[in-house]
């Protein structure tokens, strides 16, 4: 049974620590990457938790604790991991657009580097670090992902090294002694479709006799869970069956043995989160039935940022008569959750719950407006833990340096 948390829970959550409230489950984020773990059970894989899409720390330690190693955008999210638990090689590091100072401090601490520019690539050849093995991320020029917003691998991304400076890659490899031990893609997030990710797969099977050191190939994140509902997500075990089939071919025509990497961020943690937000406002204008909450983009964006849809549910009213609201914030702009969306009859003073909000989710929010980050909450084996308090005024000034005139 796929494990949720039911509605007492959320409404004791938002009791005990008030709204707005993020609210996760541990056993939701072990369900997911045990699906991932069984379905791969053939190969040498290793999942590699997108630290970006949630980096509580009391996520981290879970994602460690059941197995999962950990891919992190920058330095300070590599030492969180750290902080975490996790050992060097258990980190990957893949960032874009970063100082090679960053680079030289993720190499110092041990870890794994993707590398997603030539310039730093050249930097980190010269450097002298040609025995420090190093992965490349490929921009693949594939079409993928939810929305272009959400896209990174087409032909105008800024992510990866372009197929056409390949060449200055192999000097690298030929008159440095650069080690590229893994060749790395990441074209999207939200994909359903299985034929994506074996076109990238095919692309770095293409490209793998000319990296004399190859060792994995990592086909990033990306896996679509289902938003809506009725909607599907990733077909995991269809994915897993085609990636053995293309593995195997592979491996029987060229003879090079190769681990998989994948770096699922959504995938593990998008479904294990709730946001709790009270209603403060209702309010009639024509047609419309506006539901005004104590939340708003300053704490989820991705309805506003990406038009993405998450399912809300009136958790205080789950038998009132359903009707249409549109479902906004307090924030001084225009911040819709959801537009007509059908709710149980809904007053002031109500528990709405924005579900599938654990990945970029709290990660995303911002103090705007002068509003203060929710606190965030997790269920585990049944207790209910605070793993961050609310944010305060106190907080938000605490960085603020009076001039003393
Ligand atoms: N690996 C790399 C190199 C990435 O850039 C990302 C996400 C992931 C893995 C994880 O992707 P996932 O499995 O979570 O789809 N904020 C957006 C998503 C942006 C994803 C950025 N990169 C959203 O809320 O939809």
């Amino acid at each position: 049974m796929i494990p949720q948390l039911t509605s007492e829970q959320l409404l004791e959550a938002a009791h005990h620590y008030g709204t707005p409230l993020y609210v996760y489950h541990a056993e939701r984020i072990t369900h997911q990457f045990e699906s991932l773990r069984q379905a791969f059970a053939y190969a040498p894989v290793r999942f590699f938790y997108a630290a970006k899409a949630l980096t509580n720390l009391h996520i981290l330690q879970h994602v460690h604790r059941i197995g999962a190693d950990v891919d992190c955008s920058s330095i300070n999210e590599v030492k969180l991991a750290i902080t975490a638990g996790f050992m060097p090689q258990q980190i990957l590091y893949t960032s874009n657009s970063v100082s090679f100072d960053e680079i030289a401090e993720a190499r110092a601490l041990g870890v794994h580097i993707n590398i997603d520019s030539l310039s730093n690539l050249i930097k980190f050849a010269e450097a002298n670090h040609g025995s420090y093995p190093v992965g490349i991320r490929i921009r693949p020029d594939i079409l993928a992902g939810g929305n272009l917003q959400i896209s990174t691998g087409h032909d105008r991304s800024k992510f990866g090294i372009a197929l056409s400076d390949l060449p200055e890659v192999y000097r690298l490899i030929r008159e440095k002694e650069l080690h590229v031990r893994v060749l790395h893609i990441h074209t999207g997030s939200e994909i359903k479709e299985v034929d994506v990710f074996l076109k990238g797969l095919d692309l770095l099977f293409d490209l793998a006799p000319n990296f004399p050191h190859l060792e994995a190939i990592d086909l990033g994140g990306g896996f679509k869970v289902p938003y809506k509902e009725g909607e599907t997500g990733t077909d995991i075990q269809a994915l897993a069956s085609a990636v053995q089939e293309h593995f195997y071919a592979f491996e029987n025509r060229t003879g090079i043995d190769l681990e998989f990497w994948f770096e699922p961020g959504k995938y593990l943690v998008a479904e294990s989160g709730y946001l709790l937000t009270a209603v403060n406002v209702l309010k009639r204008s024509g047609n419309i039935e506006f539901a005004g909450v104590d939340s708003g983009l300053n704490q989820l964006i991705r309805p506003m940022f990406y038009n993405a849809y998450h399912s809300i549910e009136n958790l205080s009213h789950p038998n009132g008569a359903v009707q249409t609201y549109t479902v906004v914030g307090n924030v001084c702009e225009t911040d819709t959750f959801a537009e007509d969306r059908p709710l149980n009859q809904v007053r002031e003073g109500d528990l709405l719950c924005i579900r599938n909000a654990g990945a970029y989710g709290f990660e995303m929010a911002s103090s705007y407006n002068a509003r203060c980050r929710p606190a965030e909450v997790l269920f585990r084996a049944g207790e209910m833990h605070l793993i961050r308090r609310r944010e305060t005024l106190d907080d938000l000034l605490h960085l603020q340096i009076p001039l003393g005139d």
